[in-house]
């Protein structure tokens, strides 16, 4: 099915090399990876592997040391408001209060072309979908770690960005509200048809939600072990799909690789 729509993003060659005081740390060799508008792709690999390295450099916050990445036939060279990211730890800006921070980017978005009623219709509308009317007018050093992450949800939501790239979005949640979370996350994404990058460790989250799973070797040098298609039809249903042998298979492929293939080896010192 994804293979039929058209190249979006396109990851060319890349290469990813930090310099550290103990010399260069190879994170990332020769990443290659097509994916095509609309698709939902996860991706999976142990702690360290280099998956926010990849996600960052999608979202245009660093630049590669080789290599090329494109979106939308245009190279990508900083971050725009067509990629919205969520970041693993909650980067939400501690001074104004939860309502303000999903605004800004509300405002960086539609203002252009909205009015200022619409503009807090959004936000507001945003809140509601993770949950938190009730905490709008709290600051994050007033809310729990789950509920911060909600608001670097609920801000990536708000600006309806083509791209949503997330970083582990639903680690730090008790399971109720993530199952809660992946479902709204599958109804907003079919709705508005949003290509996704999603960096995750949960292998069932992977599955349920993804068109394709990209798994990563370990690092140093990681690079992109093996590609899963999930060719389950949409949409999807949890219940439903944990007894689907198609589902059970899939899954049993991914924790095959993480944990067959790619044994968590302690990571050495970067
Ligand atoms: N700015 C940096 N300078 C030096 N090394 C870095 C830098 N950023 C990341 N690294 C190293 O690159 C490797 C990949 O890091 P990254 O944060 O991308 O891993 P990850 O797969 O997201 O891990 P986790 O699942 O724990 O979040 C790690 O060994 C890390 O120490
Ligand atoms: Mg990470």
């Amino acid at each position: 099915m994804s293979t039929a729509l058209p190249k979006f993003i396109e990851i060319q060659n890349v290469e990813q090399t930090f310099r550290t005081p103990k010399g260069s740390f190879p994170a990332l060799r020769d990443i290659r990876l097509t994916v095509a508008k609309g698709e939902f792709i996860a991706l999976i690999g142990h702690s360290g592997c280099g998956k926010s390295t990849l996600l960052n450099l999608i979202a245009g916050l660093t630049t590669p040391t080789a290599g090329t990445l494109i979106c939308a036939n245009r190279e990508i060279r900083g971050p725009g408001p067509e990629r919205a990211v969520v970041f693993q730890n909650h980067s939400l800006l501690p001074w104004l209060t939860c309502f303000e921070n999903v605004y800004l980017a509300v405002e960086r978005v539609f203002s252009a072309t909205e009015s200022k009623a619409r503009l807090k219709a959004r936000t507001e509308a945003a809140l509601a979908l993770v949950g938190l009317v009730a905490a709008a007018q709290k600051r994050p050093g007033e809310i729990s770690g789950g509920m911060k992450q909600r608001v670097g949800i609920a801000r990536a939501l708000s600006m309806e960005p083509q791209v949503l790239l997330m970083d582990e979005p639903f680690g730090a949640l008790d399971a109720l509200t993530r199952a809660r979370l992946q479902d709204e996350l599958l109804a907003i994404v079919a709705k508005t048809r949003s290509t996704v990058v999603m960096v995750t460790h949960d292998v069932d989250e992977a599955v349920l939600l993804s068109d394709r799973i990209v798994m990563m070797t370990n690092g140093p040098a990681a690079t992109i072990g093996e590609i899963l298609a999930v060719d389950l039809p949409r949409p999807r249903d949890r219940v439903a799909l944990a007894e689907d042998p198609r589902y059970l298979q899939a899954r049993k492929a991914v924790i095959d690789f993480l944990y067959t293939r790619q044994a968590h080896v302690e990571k050495t010192a970067a």
